[in-house]
Parts: structure tokens; C-alpha cells; sequence
């Protein structure tokens, strides 16, 4: 899936009621809706809640409860910088300060180019390669400044 796909009312339907049957089916239907379209939108949102029978409060505050569940599109690569107490120790916050200088963005924010999302994150279990940061689904560790322009630039080139 791309995460990319335009919001489709027809299609976000479908991806809900494969989990109609389910317990608990609110987790899994918000993580097809990201999926299939790259955030959790409002008009997901009063979708299941319609379906559902919740208020569209509810449903909220499970979006916004899960770190995972984002309200905007991302862009085309999540980079994901760990900011816990080992990768803190080997300098977490500066490689933090320097990714969004190299980035031009913010925490939280997408650079203008749509390439990239930057994110702080409390652990991804890589501890031992502090600091470490995810680029989608691949961990990166021992990552400094020049090693995380290179991945940049590397990623970066995959539009
Ligand atoms: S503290 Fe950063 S990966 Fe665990």
C-alpha cells in the first residue's frame, strides 16, 4: 500500500467493514484507513463513528491516544528520530537539531518538497546503536550528522 491514495468514501467503506465482525474493530479499521490513505482525516473519523454508533469524540481521542495515528498526510518518507535516554546520551538532541537545519523543518512537520516527515520518538528498541533513528520501516543506528545526510540524500532520491 501506498499511504498515498486521495480519500474515497467508497473505499474507506470497504476497508471498514472487512472488520465489522471484529473485536475491538476500531484499532484495525483506523490502521487500514492510515494505510490506504496516509492519516486519519475527518471525514475517516465521522465515518466510524457512523458506523460504529460513537461519537465522533470517541473515535477521536483513540486517534489522538495512539502516537502511531497521524491527522496529516505524511510525506513521502517518515524519519523517525529517537529521543530516549540512551540516544539522548550519545547526542540524540543534537543529531535532532541538525536534521531539521539539513531538513529545513520542524518536528512534526513535512518538508516543502513533501520527501520527508520528521518525527521524535521515545525507543525503537535499538539501543545498543544509539543514536538511532527509522527511516519507514528501517531502523538506522549510529547515526551522526554526516550519516544521516547520506541516508537523506539516499532516500531522497526515491521520489
Ligand atoms: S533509547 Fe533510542 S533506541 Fe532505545
Amino acid at each position: 500500500m501506498s499511504g498515498r491514495a486521495m480519500w474515497s468514501e467508497e473505499r474507506a467503506s470497504s476497508l471498514i467493514s472487512n472488520h465489522q465482525d471484529q473485536r475491538g474493530a476500531l484499532l484495525p479499521m483506523l490502521h487500514a484507513l492510515q494505510e490506504e490513505f496516509g492519516c486519519i482525516e475527518d471525514a475517516a473519523i465521522r465515518l466510524l463513528a457512523k458506523t460504529l454508533n460513537l461519537s465522533r469524540a470517541e473515535v477521536h481521542g483513540v486517534v489522538s491516544f495512539y502516537h502511531d495515528f497521524r491527522r496529516t498526510r505524511a510525506g513521502r518518507h517518515v524519519i523517525k528520530i529517537c529521543r530516549a535516554e540512551a540516544c539522548q546520551a550519545m547526542g540524540a538532541e543534537s543529531l535532532i537539531e541538525h536534521a531539521q537545519r539539513h531538513l529545513s523543518t520542524d518536528l512534526g512537520t513535512t518538508t516543502t518538497d513533501d520527501a520527508f516527515t520528521l518525527e521524535a520518538v521515545y525507543c525503537l528498541g535499538n539501543c545498543a546503536l544509539s543514536p538511532a533513528i527509522m527511516i519507514d520501516a528501517q531502523l538506522h543506528g549510529r547515526v551522526d550528522a554526516a550519516r544521516f545526510n547520506a541516508l537523506v540524500g539516499v532516500y531522497g532520491k526515491d521520489q
